[in-house]
């Protein structure tokens, strides 16, 4: 059965990039021009994805209003004569049929996937995180749909990362299949020094089977006392394995203030219209350096 349906959990509470996220989610930040969570939806779309869900909660009314029509906008600009703007406003409401539900409290990310269960149904699905901009030459979450034809089983988007970065996120086994592909049989959610696995931890994309969800609903709160995706994802590696992917492309966190600014350097820098203006900037910046303190 083919792939057309990705889940985007946005209903995190951001406080790591507080008091921006007081009122306004993280996933809405702007990354030069678009918001964060286009970019992961044109990601989604340019992989086969026609039907996406975004999990969201109270407050962020502003991510449906993006993806929506604005008349008077769209005539304003037409009035002006603002073809440009006026044909990509128009478009990101027509990328894909997207929906929205609420995850009425902030449980944790396997808990805010558990939330699309009736709209997943007996499909295999991929899962964006709402807060993990991957910028690279093709769509990453398109390969791993396709690993997952030639595989059958859940895919989990990896990279290496230092020790001190593995000890925040989730850390895997993992036995190498071939170049960027290992088989995983287990894993852990921000685990000890000692418990560590590999320098492999799993960022911001996975396919999964919809088994996952009966695991999710028997699966108990686990670190910060939140209902672990990767709890529930290492049932399935320990059940029938996983494959591990390890992607190329730059990730950027733009749930964390270094990742935010990150991102928008990435984007900036082979932007068409601000890219000469903005290595003069950077240039400058440098400079400047050691006047900065
Ligand atoms: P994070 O753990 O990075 O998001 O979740 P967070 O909880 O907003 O982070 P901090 O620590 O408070 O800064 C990864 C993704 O899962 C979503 C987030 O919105 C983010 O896109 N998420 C997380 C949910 O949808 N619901 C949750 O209960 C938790």
């Amino acid at each position: 059965m083919k792939i057309t349906k990705a889940v985007i959990p946005a209903a995190g509470l951001g406080t790591r990039v507080l008091p921006a996220t007081k009122a306004m989610p993280k996933e809405m930040f702007p990354i030069v021009d678009k918001p964060a969570i286009q970019y992961i939806v044109e990601e989604a779309v340019a992989s086969g994805i026609t039907d996406i869900l975004i999990i969201t909660n109270r407050g962020k009314d502003i991510i449906e209003d993006h993806f929506d029509r604005v008349p008077e906008l769209e005539e304003a600009l037409f009035k002006q004569n603002k073809n440009e703007f006026l044909k990509s406003i128009k478009e990101i409401s027509y990328m894909a049929n997207i929906y929205f539900i609420r995850q009425k409290e902030p449980k944790g990310l396997g808990h805010a996937i558990l939330q699309s269960k009736s709209f997943i149904g007996n499909e295999q699905f991929a899962v964006l995180y709402g807060d993990d901009v991957i910028i690279s030459k093709t769509p990453v979450c398109k390969h791993m749909i396709e690993l997952f034809y030639e595989f059958k089983k859940g895919i989990i988007g990896v990279q290496k990362v230092p020790e001190e970065l593995i000890l925040k996120y989730s850390s895997i086994k993992t036995e190498k299949i071939r170049e960027r592909v290992f088989k995983c049989t287990d894993m852990i959610e921000k685990p000890e020094k000692s418990q560590i696995m590999s320098l492999y931890a799993i960022l911001g994309r996975c396919i999964l089977t919809p088994e996952i969800f009966e695991i999710l609903e028997s699966t108990p709160p686990g670190r910060g006392n939140e209902i672990q995706l990767t709890d529930a994802m290492k049932t399935l590696a320990n059940k029938e394995s996983m494959i591990a992917y390890e992607f190329d492309g730059i990730r950027h966190d733009i749930g964390s203030k270094i990742g935010a600014l990150r991102a928008s350097m990435h984007v900036a820098m082979n932007h068409p219209e601000i890219k000469d203006d903005f290595k003069i900037l950077l240039k400058e910046f440098y400079e400047n350096l050691n006047k900065i303190n």
